[in-house]
């Protein structure tokens, strides 16, 4: 370890500080600071987590927590940085492993701390055995430090890891703590759920192959009398990893809070032969003052800035057409171009054809895996519509289900020993499919063979890459010398692969993450992709809420929402506008059957995609304010401001009116007091304010808007005047 320095990172904006009489490395970020530390024990633990510190500031050593009785050893009151399961630990371990000689314990204790550039590296031996665990810290001005491990087998001998974290965040000790999470459902994604934090732990995961739509492995805890939307303290984070995960959130019964999240430990076990190593996935966090908000646009500014593949600065996404809800598997030459002709007089830019164009795809029961253009649909392959769609003016996107295989299709015919199976058992089926075992190399090189391939041949600018459904039977005979259970892990690093060697050699290529809607949606699977599939839900009224909490961790711009026909799933009749300015809160898309659309409605629909052209920079880069939840009433709105200032947009919908009541007034968040807006309303007579109204108005008096009835809805633009 260097003498006491501080290393300035000016790339990023933040800094590592080392000080190395008290054994304690500071990382600097953004609005908030993270301190750890070496106790006399010579243990890793946390030391500080919150605010900005002044610089220079001196913290209380670290220290273990005291045994406070025969039952309740030090262990499990020290918060541990990366505690393995040993010495009396019975909270959650960030690390178990198997020496494969009787001994199922590690005792984790500092050897030794790097800082190279941006990154701090501290470095773990257990007390005994050669494993060593790297534990890593990467800062970013937007205010998030990442966290990951990597576990080395340093000894003679094969050793088993059984369960393997990325990082335990140990908040604050204190009582008054509640935290948010998101589960959902297909079609039901993004639901969010607040509740307290007690003594006990509360778990959410996935133990499905990916991310799931059942929960989403991100979190925020604020304090239950503290915290709102807009003030208060949020510690917040979210995993990059879209296999099975898992995050333990533990309030003790000493008042300790902490959680811990990395691979899911269920069902797994990874091998490591003398000198090899296992790394563990990041875990993001960040802390606010500023309320769930603010916790919200930071996370959104540092996946555009640091995660997205066209970081720092991602143009704001095209506007697509999917012709999915309009055709479903009944794409054909013809009816595509039809689509294609009506969508690009909407503004459309890039025209997506969905499932049903290969092999011998007529419904979900076949096809899949044959990744060859049907014939009977295409009979001159892609190319006419290719063409006809870039002659309109838009760029051209294909549907995949890379990963899936039908029994009815040639592919497994020929290798129904590369589905996910254990030999003997049945082979479970979700909607018609199999899942190919992409861990196995030769896999992994037929799917980026056929990708590249399509990709090669066709001039296809963008995938919409889908995943429709979990895994059953995960096992892979003749796995590597890693073990069969790490399926989990390897399958995960070569889709990443994949992603990685197709985006290399097709840099223009852009593709969609879908899964049924949001299944594979973290921030692993979004180093990669450059959008998300929010839902297959695209009723407006249940994507007000879906959306709501999609936004609480992933940014807008990656969010794609299309206007779709109505009756939809909830057989509700939504006006076109509502439903165009539901799907304008993110990445705007239209996947409405164009054919049977009425003259009056492709004329509004036109009306409003150029509107949406004019505040697409701000909605996609700019900064989002929830003003009113969609859960906590019928009246809900969303502001963006725009990164420079320039620009504001306040999207307002009301449900349904009730007792002649009129529309709540509005207060806009964000903007500059002392700057004069010039308003312009989309529905002028919606509007009843004055032309040119000052910040301080529009913040501290807000807006009057004249909505009424069922499914009203309308926006103002708000333009700086320099
Ligand atoms: C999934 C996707 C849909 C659509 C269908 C096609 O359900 O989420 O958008 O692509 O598959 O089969």
């Amino acid at each position: 370890m260097s003498a006491s320095v501080a290393v300035a990172l000016p790339c990023f904006g933040q800094a590592i500080h080392v000080d190395a009489a008290r054994m304690q490395w500071t990382i600097d970020t953004g609005t908030m600071s993270y301190v750890v530390g070496v106790n006399e024990e010579k243990m890793v633990q946390t030391v500080y987590w919150g605010p900005r510190l002044a610089p220079g500031a001196v913290l209380p050593m670290a220290k273990m927590g005291g045994e406070r009785s025969s039952f309740d050893p030090a262990m499990v009151a020290t918060p541990l940085e990366y505690a393995g399961f040993g010495a009396g630990l019975y909270t959650e371990p960030a690390l178990k492993v198997d020496s494969a000689d009787g001994d199922r314990t590690v005792v984790l204790e500092y050897a030794d701390a790097h800082v190279t550039g941006d990154l701090l590296e501290l470095v773990l031996r257990d007390k005994v055995k050669p494993i060593v665990v790297h534990l890593y810290y990467q800062g970013f001005a937007q205010g998030v430090v990442a966290r990951w491990s990597r576990i080395e087998n340093a000894g003679k001998t094969t050793i088993k890891v059984e369960q393997a974290a990325s990082a335990t965040w140990n908040l604050p000790r204190g009582t008054g703590y509640e935290w948010s999470w998101l589960t959902g459902q297909w079609a039901g994604e993004w639901q969010l759920h607040t509740a307290a934090i007690q003594a006990g732990a509360q778990v959410i995961e996935s133990r499905r192959g990916s991310t799931s739509h059942e929960a989403n492995p991100w979190f925020a805890v604020g304090k239950t009398k503290e915290t709102t939307e807009r003030a208060g303290p949020v510690w917040f984070g979210e995993l990059g990893w879209s296999g099975s995960w898992k995050m333990a959130v533990e309030g003790t019964t000493q008042d300790d809070v902490r959680i811990t999240g990395g691979f899911n430990p269920f069902d797994f076990e990874y091998a490591l032969k003398p000198g090899e190593s296992l790394g563990t996935p990041k875990f993001y966090a960040g802390y606010t003052a500023g309320g769930r908000g603010e916790a919200s646009r930071i996370l959104h500014r540092f996946q555009r800035e640091v995660i997205l593949p066209t970081h720092p600065d991602p143009k704001p996404r095209p506007i697509i057409y999917n012709s999915w809800e309009a055709t479903e598997f009944n794409v054909s030459e013809a009816g595509q171009i039809a689509l294609a002709e009506k969508a690009a007089k909407l503004g459309v830019e890039l025209f997506v054809i969905d499932d049903g164009w290969f092999g011998a795809r007529k419904d979900d029961h076949a096809g899949l895996g044959d990744w060859v253009v049907n014939k009977e649909k295409f009979p001159n392959g892609l190319k006419p519509v290719i063409d006809r769609v870039h002659g309109l003016g838009m760029k051209f996107g294909l549907w995949f289900e890379p990963e899936m295989v039908n029994p009815d299709s040639d592919l497994y015919r020929k290798h129904p020993e590369w589905a996910m199976n254990f030999p003997g058992r049945q082979r479970t089926e979700m909607r018609n499919q199999l899942l190919l075992n992409l861990a196995r190399t030769d896999v992994k090189e037929y799917v980026f063979g056929f990708l590249d391939k399509t990709v090669s041949e066709n001039d296809i600018a963008f995938i919409k890459w889908d995943y429709n459904r979990n895994w059953s039977e995960p096992g892979w005979a003749g796995a590597d010398s890693a073990g069969e259970k790490a399926i989990y892990v390897k399958y995960v690093e070569n889709l990443y692969e994949i992603f990685a060697r197709l985006r290399k050699k097709h840099p223009g290529l852009e593709i969609e993450t879908c899964s049924g809607g949001g299944g594979r949606v973290d921030l692993g699977i979004l180093q990669y992709t450059d959008e998300v599939w929010t839902s297959d839900n695209t009723d407006a009224l249940d994507r007000l809420s879906i959306q709501y909490g999609f936004s609480q961790a992933y940014a807008p711009q990656v969010m794609v929402a299309w206007v779709t026909d109505v009756p939809n799933m909830d057989h509700r009749f939504i006006p076109l506008q509502f439903r165009f300015l539901v799907a304008m809160q993110g990445a705007l898309g239209v996947g409405s059957n164009l054919n049977k659309m009425p003259e009056a409605e492709l004329a509004e629909s036109a009306q409003l995609v150029n509107f949406y052209k004019g505040i697409r920079d701000t909605v996609q880069t700019g900064g989002l304010y929830r003003l009113a939840s969609p859960e906590a009433g019928d009246a809900a709105q969303v502001e963006y401001v725009a990164k420079d200032g320039s620009q504001a947009v306040l999207l307002a919908y009301l449900h349904s009116q009730r007792y002649r009541m009129a529309y709540p007034t509005v207060k806009l968040e964000g903007l500059d007091a002392t700057a004069i807006y010039r308003v312009r309303a989309l529905d002028a007579a919606k509007y009843k304010g004055a032309e040119l109204v000052s910040g301080s108005v529009l913040m501290g008096d807000g807006v009057r808007l004249g909505l009424t009835g069922d499914y009203d809805s309308t926006a103002l633009v708000l333009e700086k005047v320099k």
